[in-house]
């Protein structure tokens, strides 16, 4: 069978390659407030699967996923150039509608609900929080996948019954779980993981981890040396290229301003330099795993 293009991401191209095993190809293309950018971002797609490659390899223990290779032999030619070191060949499961997102730290909507309601998503937080605060422990805070615009946040009630009790239970397990593993590790690092999403998915009828995991476009990463609560925190994320773009005065709503190449590179380099400083590792070792 060849490979059959299946699906477009905002960022991810998706191919059925056989039926149980998809092709996952993130390209470089950046979102912001839900919008594609005009420009991409060179190296991108290749910082996301790497990251989520190291993650899925370190934390296998936690959790089972969808890792099937990322060797540069195994990939099947789909017309993409470049295509080793962006595409990940992963079993095809049946992803639950629920997105978990996990945050042990107050933040953007968090802390707005906070401020305004003492709050995050039905969870109760002690009074005097301040912004960029750590949580006394992480939180699920689950929302809907929407199909089309923004997802939405719902309270674990709602997402238990969406997914059904026994896999929503199971899932929230792993990502308090995967979360809690991966913050240490990162910290001991230098990055704080503020927040982050999750998705899963079934296959042969076990809840598995799926979709990109732990990368500066699922999640918040913060230097840990210019950490201070009580305001927002720089970031290795989109934090850049949003206020670039707010900047602008754009209002969000498509065309949205070309980004010049100062911003391209100054955001390329951000998420280089999450990859090392998260994996412990120099760039260049990601094209070494893929085609080793
Ligand atoms: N192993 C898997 N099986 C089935 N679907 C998957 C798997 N891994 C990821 N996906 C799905 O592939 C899509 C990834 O593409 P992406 O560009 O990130 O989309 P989005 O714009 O929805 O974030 C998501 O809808 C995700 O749920
Ligand atoms: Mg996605």
């Amino acid at each position: 069978m060849n490979p059959v293009h299946v699906g477009s991401g905002k960022v991810r191209e998706i191919y059925r390659v056989d039926e149980g095993t998809l092709l996952l190809v993130a390209t470089d293309r950046i979102s912001a407030y839900d919008v594609v950018l005009t420009q991409d971002i060179p190296d991108k797609g290749k910082v996301l699967t790497g990251l989520t490659h190291h993650w899925l390899t370190t934390m296998s223990s936690i959790c089972p996923n969808h890792l099937i290779s990322v060797a540069a032999p195994d990939l099947p030619d789909v017309g993409i150039p470049d295509l080793p070191g962006r595409a990940m060949l992963c079993k095809a499961a049946e992803p639950l509608p629920i997105e978990f997102v996990v945050r042990g730290y107050l933040s953007g909507s968090g802390w707005r609900e906070y401020k305004r309601d003492g709050t995050v998503c039905g969870h109760r937080l002690p009074a005097g929080l301040t912004e960029s605060d750590e949580l006394p422990e992480p939180i699920l805070t689950p929302s809907t996948k929407a199909v089309e615009g923004h997802d939405e946040n719902i309270t674990e009630e709602e997402a238990a019954d969406i997914a059904g009790k026994d896999r929503y239970d199971a899932a929230k397990g792993y990502a308090l779980a995967l979360y809690t593993t991966a913050a240490e590790n990162a910290r001991e690092r230098g990055v704080i993981i503020a927040d982050t999403k999750f998705e899963f998915g079934m296959h042969d009828d076990e809840v598995i981890l799926i979709d990109e995991v732990l990368t500066p476009d699922s999640s918040r990463f913060w230097p840990l040396d210019e950490y201070a609560p009580g305001t927002g925190q720089p970031s290795f994320d989109k934090q850049y290229v949003r206020d670039w773009l707010d900047s602008t005065g754009w209002d969000h709503s498509p065309p949205p301003p070309d980004l010049p190449p100062d911003v391209v590179d100054a955001t390329r380099s951000r998420y280089v330099e999450a990859y090392e400083r998260v994996t412990g590792n120099p760039w260049a070792h990601w094209s070494s795993v893929v085609t080793r």
